[in-house]
């Protein structure tokens, strides 16, 4: 089986290319921090390759395709890289907005039609969305609503791939202990207990296996669907 994990330099792509491994896959890491991937490799052997590409710009996009043929087929496609910045909505720059647009939401798509061709029936493409789209991220705007434009695409994303035989799994992982969270200029939460990444490699893996389209890490972000629009902000 060959997968390929975007974000495979750090938190859960990272831990999803070990899991994957560990479980005989033959895994295609994407990621711009080559000395992260490189470091993957070393400790996962021959079956972790790796390709540097940024995803904010389709060049980077067209990078990860033109590495994935390599492979010759793709049986999981993990659409994960991500990002958030803590600030306001009008304080993004036009070029943050735009950057965040594309790594959360246009790559995810640009990709998965690019991988098309390589995946045969029964095939899986894994879209890590978030819990927070159920509630509004005060802190995380502009993340937030890119993460809900993925979330709309996801479900279309679904029907139409089920027409081609191609499953859709959407992930929504709540507070995971990441970088993430440091990386956007968040401190670390008070309150919430973070899940370590490798639990939500291990159900995205789970959900894969078992044919589950939506998967919800911890299982209490579930609640969230029908609780969150009668919550205060966040963040
Ligand atoms: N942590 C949480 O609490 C949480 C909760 C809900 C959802 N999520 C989602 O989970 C996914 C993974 O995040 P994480 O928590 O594992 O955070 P992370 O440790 O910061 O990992 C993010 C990954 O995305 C990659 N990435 C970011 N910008 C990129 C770009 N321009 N081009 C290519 N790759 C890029 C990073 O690689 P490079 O920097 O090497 O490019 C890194 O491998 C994201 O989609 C995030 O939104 C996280």
């Amino acid at each position: 089986m060959k997968a390929v994990v975007t974000g495979a330099s750090s938190g859960i792509g990272r831990a999803l290319s070990v899991e994957m491994v560990g479980r005989g896959f033959e895994v295609l890491g994407v990621a711009r921090n080559e000395a992260a991937l490189r470091a993957l490799r070393e400790e996962l052997g021959p079956r972790f390759r790796y390709a540097v590409a940024d995803l904010s710009r389709l060049e980077g996009v067209e990078r990860a395709a033109e590495a994935a043929r390599e492979l010759g087929e793709v049986d999981v496609l993990v659409n994960n890289a991500g990002f958030g910045l803590r600030k306001p909505l009008l304080e993004h720059s036009d070029e943050e907005l735009v950057g965040m647009l594309m790594v959360n939401f246009v790559a995810p798509i640009a990709l998965t039609r690019r991988l098309l061709p390589l995946m045969r029936r029964g095939s899986t493409v894994v879209n890590v969305v978030t819990g927070g789209i159920h509630v509004l991220m005060a802190g995380l705007p502009a993340y937030g609503a890119s993460k809900i434009a993925l979330h709309y695409a996801t479900e279309a994303m679904r029907r139409e791939l089920r027409e081609r035989g191609v499953r859709l799994v959407a992930v929504y992982p709540g507070y995971v202990a990441t970088a993430f969270h440091e990386r956007a200029g968040s401190a670390p939460a008070r309150f919430a207990r973070p899940v370590p990444p490798e639990r939500v490699a291990r159900a995205i893996l789970d959900a894969v296996e078992r044919g589950r389209e939506r998967v919800y890490v911890p299982g209490y972000v579930a609640l969230l669907r029908v609780l969150g629009p009668h919550l205060p902000p966040v963040g």
